[in-house]
């Protein structure tokens, strides 16, 4: 099983910090899959606290964080006590211990050079489709205001089915899909339209 962008993301059941979980636990909700090459890493500690202090934002969004990588669940135990213990921040998702590489595998996160994950990130949405799939290079912390920025734009694809702009962000005008018809491209001219191919609306 490999991963699509726009296919059905490849189904999981696995042991995590929080306890065992599949995916399709997570139907309805949307869900972000992330992997890190590794517990105790310096820029992936940075990540996970970052991800935690924006838990809130992201369950407003009805998002599920759900943490990857090849280590064993003991090792995340462990690097989980030690962020609270120093950092007093607590992981508040599962952090999937994916000894088998299966799930890695499933999503090509694997650096089978390495034997690690990559830096991936995924979105996939309520009906579980893959809406998105970023790698980062491992020495290159993701930015997880970006993050949140996608899922909104994507929320918005998906409530109000309008497209987001070159740089959109949350409270700007969304853009009207393109006219499918000759039709409907002359009609949007004659309304008054600048173009026939480009159309901004409110989002709210
Ligand atoms: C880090 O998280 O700091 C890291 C992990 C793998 C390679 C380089 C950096």
């Amino acid at each position: 099983m490999s991963v699509y962008l726009g296919q059905k993301a490849p189904e999981f059941f696995v042991n995590t910090t929080k306890g065992p979980v599949s995916l399709e636990d997570y139907k309805g909700k949307w869900v972000i899959l992330f992997s890190h090459p590794a517990d105790f890493t310096p820029v992936c500690t940075t990540e996970f606290m970052e991800f935690a202090r924006k838990y809130e934002e992201f369950k407003k969004l009805n998002v599920e964080l759900v943490g990857l990588s090849v280590d064993s669940i003991y090792s995340h135990i462990e690097w989980m006590k030690d962020i609270k213990d120093k950092f007093g921040i607590e992981i508040p998702f599962p952090v999937i211990a994916d000894i088998n590489k299966d799930v890695a595998r499933a999503y090509n996160m694997m650096d089978e050079k390495t034997g690690s994950t990559v830096r991936g990130v995924f979105i996939i949405d309520p009906n579980q489709i893959v809406r998105l799939m970023i790698y980062y290079p491992a020495e290159t912390g993701r930015n997880i205001e970006e993050i949140i920025r996608t899922v909104r734009a994507l929320q918005i694809n998906w409530n109000r089915k309008l497209a987001t702009p070159v740089n959109w962000k949350p409270g700007e005008d969304g853009i009207v899909l393109a006219p499918g018809t000759l039709e409907e491209a002359i009609a949007r001219e004659k309304s008054g339209n600048k173009t026939w191919y480009l159309k901004f609306e409110q989002v709210n």
